[in-house]
């Protein structure tokens, strides 16, 4: 079997035109502005439209990654869809996201470990690449949170946003290779610790479960806080010490964006100073799979990255699931 090399050719990103500030969110819970800046980082989130699915948001970010790439849609081979706010229980997110972007050519698939779902998409798409006999594959991570948002509790609804974020992989020689490292991981011990409980064979939807509002997120959010910085922690060393790349040569860290607190707890810990630590929470809350994406894409168009940067993610979310990978750019 050949090896390849696999680089990032292209991103863009995509958050929907509704904003939901803080301020909304003072008439329709018992909170404040103040508590969710001191506690989160969060000012305000965006919100699709009910006539946009997690496919119309996908698209936005795709084309965009397709031209930053100049790989138009049918040369894709292999479409990669991270969500877990998926269009319909199947069709596949990457199917739909297919018939919007006429990509004939690529098989298309959905992958699904929450917030760590770009890094999984990542990996799964790179080796893909580098041995699986494709040569452009799109990864997109893409979600519609709020639907599954409980708007009615305080201790969830605050956080979340809708948004997606994609990149282009494109096979180049095997000493060409980017993606210097990753590291995986899971602990379902902890599923019910942030979950949607109802909606799928385990529980499914009935009208009861509805009037329970088993059909929203829930979350038990000081045990994952706890969980989060420690694992995000490992996994980013893990991923610099297999590269042999030292935390004071990282460009960026470009960590999920679930809370500041959580943020500055991973990079304090790293021993990477702020001003190299990417933040936009506070515009668009956590997006979950989206963040680490949209937060990439806005490096690059806004020019903070040059070639041969070393760029850190890291991610952590529902299931357990955490994951960091490490690129050059
Ligand atoms: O994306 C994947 C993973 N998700 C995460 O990483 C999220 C991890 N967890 C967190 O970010 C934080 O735990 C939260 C932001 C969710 C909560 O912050 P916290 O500092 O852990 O607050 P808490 O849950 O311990 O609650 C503290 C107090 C409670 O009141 P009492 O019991 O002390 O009277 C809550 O009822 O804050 C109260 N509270 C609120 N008050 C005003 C909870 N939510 C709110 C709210 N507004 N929105």
């Amino acid at each position: 079997m050949d090896y390849f090399g696999v680089e990032i050719a292209g991103t863009g990103s995509y958050v929907p035109a509704r904003v939901l500030t803080n301020h909304e969110l003072e008439k329709m819970v018992d909170t404040t502005d103040q508590w969710i800046v001191e506690r989160t980082g969060i000012r305000e989130r965006r919100i699709a439209a009910a006539d946009e699915p997690t496919s119309a948001l996908a698209y936005h970010a795709a084309t965009q990654a397709l031209t930053h790439a100049g790989v138009p849609a049918e040369e894709l081979d292999l479409i990669i869809v991270a969500t877990l706010s998926p269009d319909t229980p199947f069709p596949n997110t990457g199917c739909h996201l297919q018939k919007r972007l006429n990509a004939p050519n690529a098989a298309c698939f959905s992958l699904e470990a929450a917030c760590s779902g770009f890094i999984f998409a990542l990996k799964v798409g790179a080796d893909m690449v580098r041995c699986g006999g494709f040569k452009k594959v799109l990864v997109v991570a893409a979600e519609k949170l709020s639907m599954f948002v409980d708007w009615t509790d305080r201790g969830t609804c605050v956080l979340f946003g809708d948004g997606a974020g994609a990149v282009v992989l494109r096979r180049v020689p095997r000493e060409g290779d980017s993606l210097l490292a990753t590291r995986l991981g899971s602990d379902g011990n902890y599923a019910d610790l942030l979950n949607v409980p109802a909606g799928g064979s385990l529980m499914p939807i009935t009208h009861e479960r509805i009037d329970q509002r088993l059909n929203f997120l829930k979350m038990s959010g000081r045990e994952v806080f706890k969980l989060a910085v420690n694992a995000m922690v490992d996994a980013s060393e893990g991923v610099l010490a297999h590269a042999e790349v030292r935390i004071d040569q990282v460009r960026w860290l470009v960590p999920h964006q679930a809370n500041m607190r959580i943020i500055s707890g991973v990079g304090k810990r790293l021993g990477i100073p702020n001003e190299r630590v990417y933040v936009n929470l506070d515009k668009y809350g956590n997006t979950s799979a989206a963040s680490i994406p949209i937060a990439l894409d806005e490096i690059v168009r806004a020019g903070k990255v040059q070639r041969g940067d070393y760029i850190l993610m890291t991610a952590f979310g529902g299931g357990l699931t955490w994951g960091s990978a490490l690129c050059r750019w």
